[in-house]
């Protein structure tokens, strides 16, 4: 292998036959194994003539995804893997991949065949040629299609289509897509403002730009996955919303912050449904039947907060439980903070107004739990 910089390189001539990408395609991957060398073999044709590499971007996949990548990238150097341990999220993965080059176009494309790839040469033209800073491939222009999606998906598609409005400046048909190439001055006006959340990529820097793109659409049609699976969940959909709102308001709240918030006040309204219950129809005491409920709204919190959101570092079996016991814990602490900071506004001293007084207590546990559980709890590796 010639490792070695020839004499003269240090100057930045290459080495003869060997010219920089001036396209990367960024192509992320989780348990694609079957779909690698295929994308890679339709990428050679398409892109004749043009100087190009391709980054995938896997996220520790399970099945032989990464080998498959190694077993091409042994003999043809414009293929490269980028192995991320302990992360998830096509977003982020599509930035990462786009930092780890040096390309002046930058491209984004599934890694599971849905995208078409004979499109990248009329993207790339319009970049080089067209005096365009992004084009989008879209699924509903004229020419485009989503393919055989059955009623329900396409129906969230266009669900979410029109959500990511609110947030959207530009004009864009299909602000959902995962397949569009951009400009690398362009990429790096947005690349500090964006979000990294979930899938979104195109959504995020379209909404993080400070001024909108010149931008062109280009028609494909979705093609019908025949390897592998699709990693759309639950969760995509969390994330999805998730980024819509941190694009609103992430400028001054942190959007988990939010959605702690949200748990906490359902807790509130689950609290007093159980002590209903319990005064009700179990005819137990005040003491026992706020007892009860302050356990079941811990409980349910910490459960929400599991799933939703602290989802990245969901806990299971034992990690579970301890986690339920520190929980448990933090949130006794806030509560007695809450009490203590509520007494000392309302008490003659400072006398503030009841409200203000249990509100500001109300508050300060809040923030309380939520910074502690984030670290102690839900701690991230
Ligand atoms: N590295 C990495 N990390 N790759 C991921 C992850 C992840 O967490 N999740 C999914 N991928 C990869 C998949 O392996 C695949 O190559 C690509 O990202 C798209 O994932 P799919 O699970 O096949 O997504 P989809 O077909 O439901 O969604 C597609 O349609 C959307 C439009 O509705 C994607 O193209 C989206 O990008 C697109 O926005
Ligand atoms: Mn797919």
């Amino acid at each position: 292998m010639n490792h070695v910089p020839p004499a003269g390189s240090p100057t930045g001539r290459p080495p003869a036959g060997l010219r920089p990408a001036e396209l990367c395609i960024v192509i992320p991957v989780l348990n694609e194994e079957a779909n690698v060398a295929p994308l890679v073999e339709r990428l050679d044709r398409a892109l004749v003539g043009i100087g190009w590499e391709a980054i995938f971007v896997d996220d520790d996949s399970t099945d032989a995804t990464r080998a498959a990548v190694a077993a091409i990238g042994a003999h043809d150097p414009r293929v490269r893997l980028l192995h991320r341990i302990g992360r998830r999220g096509l977003s982020s993965a599509f930035i990462e991949g786009a930092q780890a080059s040096l390309a002046p176009c930058i491209a984004a494309i599934d890694g599971d065949l849905q995208h078409d790839e004979t499109v990248l040469p009329r993207m790339f033209a319009a970049l080089r040629e067209g005096g365009y800073e992004l084009a989008v491939g879209s699924r509903y222009i004229a020419g485009g299609g989503v393919g055989t999606w059955d009623r329900k998906r396409a129906g969230m598609s266009g669900l979410a289509t029109r959500l990511s409005r609110i947030v959207l400046r530009a004009p864009v048909s299909d602000p959902m897509s995962g397949f569009f190439m951009l400009r690398r001055d362009t990429f790096e006006r947005a690349v500090r403002g964006l979000s990294a959340l979930g899938f979104k990529i195109l959504l995020d820097i379209l909404a993080s730009l400070p001024a909108p793109p010149a931008l062109i659409e280009l028609p494909y049609e979705f093609r019908t996955r025949t390897a592998g699976e699709s990693k759309l969940d639950a969760g995509v959909l969390r994330d999805y919303l998730l980024l819509v709102v941190d694009k609103l308001v992430g400028r001054w709240v942190p959007v988990r912050f939010l959605l702690f918030a949200a748990v906490g006040a359902l807790g509130i309204a689950a609290h007093l449904v159980v002590l209903k219950l319990c005064l009700a129809a179990l005819a137990l005491d005040f003491a026992t039947a706020q007892a009860i409920a302050t356990g079941c709204a811990i409980v349910g919190n910490f459960v929400l907060n599991n799933v939703f959101t602290f989802r990245e570092a969901r806990l299971q079996g034992w990690g579970f439980v301890r986690g339920l016991l520190t929980f448990a814990a933090i949130c006794s602490v806030g509560a007695m903070g809450n009490v203590g900071v509520a007494a000392f506004l309302f008490s003659p001293a400072v006398n503030s107004a009841w409200w203000l007084a249990g509100l500001a207590g109300a508050v300060m546990s809040l923030v309380w739990n939520y910074a502690v559980s984030s670290v102690i709890t839900w701690r991230r590796n």
